[in-house]
């Protein structure tokens, strides 16, 4: 064959893992696991176009990661931009620590410069974690969208993203006008207009939740999802207890929290909603019927003291979950430490969250549920190379217990539990490379 001269092969040696469909709850042997020891993946103007075990022919730059594990890049399905700078912040719950330190680090994005600059350093801390795809939130202020889709267009990466809906009660530097709904509606328009299905780029109309937005701003919310079913949408729901009464107070006409979202039209199979903790069983059953899905935290979950969500009542419920690291709320973006979060929190329900059940909702099942499976999640042909490499073991302590595994579950669910951003060797974006740990760069310079 005749490669036209713009043409660009990569081949990446080492352990592939991914999926190909969910995996069963609590299946340690599953089918639904493909794991190729020792292959290589082949990537050709950015795409996954095979895998195989012999080495490909010299028409193919090879990049020999052997011994190391090889993984699709993980996809944070919730996760707060200008947070980075309040994680990790001391002795309060969900309500008290909106108003003592969130509101007050949103308050800056108000200025474009802040937000630029905060965009770039957010997607580059995902990338240095392992995340290639996300779907995030700013804040109010329009600079702060247009700065994430800037940087995430300048990265390559799949981003989704839309201006944060407020008009009451947040600091009045965090709110949209709320006797001009139509103004929060033009913005959220004018940004659809220009970013909305550019490159890898999408929108999520992005109520933050339900007590900062009046009844009209939530219907003015749930008129957008209604005019174009390609938008996404994001919110919070049901996270925490004194929330779940506020919103009691405040909307007393509905039946639950969730009900405030159903009643405007808000869930829909692009909604994304972050917590689920307190819902009851018939919230359960709506949220199911829509389709939306359920963005799981639990590193933010324990970490503000909001609760314990029970993924396998989810899952018999019919709902969809994926992971999610919900920084500044929880305290890593390595989704491996909000995978071990995820386990306690289930086992401390008496459920075992297994590597493959949640190594699958944070690639395939994340995809899945943002309808992206033809693009990103798995190993697939014809996938976006969105792809990490990382080392099984770091350091005396994962090293022995990586020497003894007998079965690969043990091993790689000993991976997840012990491993997170010092692992990581290079993040590929479409077969970019997008992050290169400093180590192996000094050595390829020394070997240079
Ligand atoms: N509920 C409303 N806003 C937020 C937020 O920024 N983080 C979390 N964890 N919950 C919220
Ligand atoms: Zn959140």
């Amino acid at each position: 064959m005749t490669l036209t001269p713009e043409t660009n092969r990569l081949a990446l040696r080492g352990d592939l893992l991914d999926f190909s469909a969910a995996p069963g709850w609590g299946e340690l042997e599953s089918a639904a696991v493909r794991f190729q020891p020792d292959s290589w993946l082949l990537i050709e103007n950015g795409r996954i176009v095979g895998t195989q075990s012999a080495a490909p022919d010299a028409s193919w730059q090879q990049q020999d990661h052997s011994g190391r594990l090889i993984l699709p890049g993980f996809i944070d399905t919730h996760v707060h931009c200008p947070q980075l700078d309040v994680i990790a912040s001391y002795g309060t719950e969900l309500l008290d620590w909106l108003e003592r330190y969130t509101f007050p680090a949103e308050c800056r994005y108000a200025d474009p410069v802040v937000a630029a600059s905060g965009a770039a350093r957010f997607l580059d801390a995902l990338l240095a974690h392992g995340t290639t795809s996300a779907v995030v939130f700013p804040t109010v202020h329009k600079a702060s969208v247009e700065a994430l889709f800037e940087a995430a267009a300048a990265r390559g990466m799949r981003l989704i993203t839309g201006k944060v809906l407020m008009d009451r009660n947040a600091p009045p530097a965090l709110l949209d006008d709320p006797d001009d709904v139509a103004g929060a509606e033009r913005d959220c328009i004018d940004l659809i207009s220009r970013w909305h299905g550019q490159g890898r780029l999408a929108y999520a109309v992005t109520p933050r939740f339900a007590p900062t937005s009046s009844p009209a701003q939530l219907a003015m919310a749930g008129a957008l999802c209604r005019a174009d079913d390609s938008l996404y949408m994001q919110t919070h729901v049901a996270e925490n207890r004194a929330e779940v009464r506020w919103v009691a107070e405040l909307f007393p006409e509905a039946r639950s929290y969730l009900d405030v979202y159903a009643r405007v039209g808000l869930l829909h199979p692009r909604a994304l909603l972050a917590h689920c903790i307190w819902l009851d069983e018939e919230d359960k059953r709506v949220l199911a019927a829509s389709g939306a899905q359920v963005a799981f935290c639990p590193s933010s979950n324990l970490f503000l003291g909001s609760g314990l969500f029970d993924w396998p009542a989810a899952r018999a419920a019919g709902l969809a979950v994926s992971v999610a690291s919900d920084v500044g709320g929880g305290t890593s973006l390595s989704l491996q430490r909000n995978l071990l979060d995820g386990y306690k929190v289930q086992a401390l329900l008496g459920h075992r969250l297994s590597a493959w059940a949640g190594l699958h909702a944070a690639t395939r099942g994340a995809a899945e549920a943002l309808g992206l499976a033809q693009e990103i999640g798995h190993f697939g042909v014809g996938t976006l190379a969105d792809v990490c490499v990382w080392d099984w073991a770091v350091g005396p302590v994962a090293e022995a217990r990586d020497a003894v595994v007998r079965s690969l579950h043990e091993r790689v669910f000993a991976w997840m539990a012990l491993s997170d951003e010092r692992n990581l060797v290079a993040s590929y974006v479409a077969g970019h490379p997008r992050f290169i740990r400093a180590q192996l760069l000094r050595s390829q310079d020394s070997s240079d």
